[in-house]
């Protein structure tokens, strides 16, 4: 899956020697982009799930960069040893998060800065409500009802909300810069279909099926990314928000 990468690459602004933390760095693409742009300054990647971190692993050749297995809200990095703190919506999942940022900004250099996309809320997302729905096959008044499993990819949507976060963690001039993108699940339904199944809040869902219902669910889901399919890819509507702080 393409996540809205190019926004976000330009508004990391890693420069040349620059020493950047990649958190929840996931298959790696992010930190990849990061090095290149950091020519020879160090580049970690952190992430939970030592899966991701071996699928990173594999498609990294470049010796500046490191993978650590570590829970980013409290693994000691060391005390300003990094110049920026990127992260693609690896950041959504902290039980604590004033705890967790507060450690971030720790593993910043003073005037450091944080750079990370973060969901706006389900509402505006247009495949944080779709998939979901069909998967249920729910209606409108249904959703109030709380069909949806998993409301953590949200928790930033709100700026306020997160400004006050990142605020009591000790970080300053925060802002966000909004991204509306048509978001790519694949080149064909085949492959979204795929792609769609590796994420929690569906996986969630059909697990709580009868069989007959999640096969049916499972062919409503074809269906559905059928109608999605633009012929360049299949595409649902998004919005983020890229959030800046130092
Ligand atoms: C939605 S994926 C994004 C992956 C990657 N940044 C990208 O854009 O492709 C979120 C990633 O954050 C990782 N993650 C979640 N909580 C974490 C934590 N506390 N510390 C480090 N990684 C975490 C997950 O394992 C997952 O790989």
């Amino acid at each position: 899956m393409r996540f809205l990468q190019g926004r976000f690459r330009a508004a990391c602004g890693v420069r040349a020697g620059d020493r950047v933390l990649d958190v929840g760095c996931g298959g790696g693409q992010t930190t990849r982009e990061a090095a290149a742009d950091a020519g020879r300054g160090r580049v970690v990647g952190v992430d939970v799930s030592e899966q991701m971190l071996e699928h990173a692993r594999r498609r990294t050749a470049e010796e500046h960069i490191s993978y650590l297995l570590a829970d980013a809200a409290t693994y000691d990095f060391g005390e300003a040893a990094f110049d920026v703190c990127i992260s693609r919506f690896g950041v959504m999942f902290f039980a604590d998060p004033v705890g967790a940022f507060g450690n971030l900004r720790r593993a910043l250099r003073p005037r450091g800065r944080l750079v990370a996309m973060v969901w706006q809320p389900r509402a505006e997302n247009e495949w944080a409500q779709v998939i979901p729905a069909t998967i249920a096959r729910t209606t409108e008044s249904d959703r109030a009802d709380g069909v949806f499993r998993d409301e953590s990819p949200f928790v930033f949507g709100d700026p306020e909300v997160t400004r006050g976060i990142l605020m009591s963690a000790g970080f300053g001039e925060v802002t966000f810069a909004e991204v509306r993108e048509r978001l790519y699940y694949g080149p064909d339904v085949e492959t979204a279909y795929e792609n769609v199944l590796q994420l929690r809040e569906p996986l969630a869902l059909l697990a709580e099926l009868t069989p007959a219902d999640a096969d049916r669910a499972r062919a409503d889901l074809r269906a559905m990314l059928a109608a999605h399919d633009s012929g360049d890819g299949v595409l649902f509507d998004s919005a983020a928000w890229i959030v800046t702080a130092s």
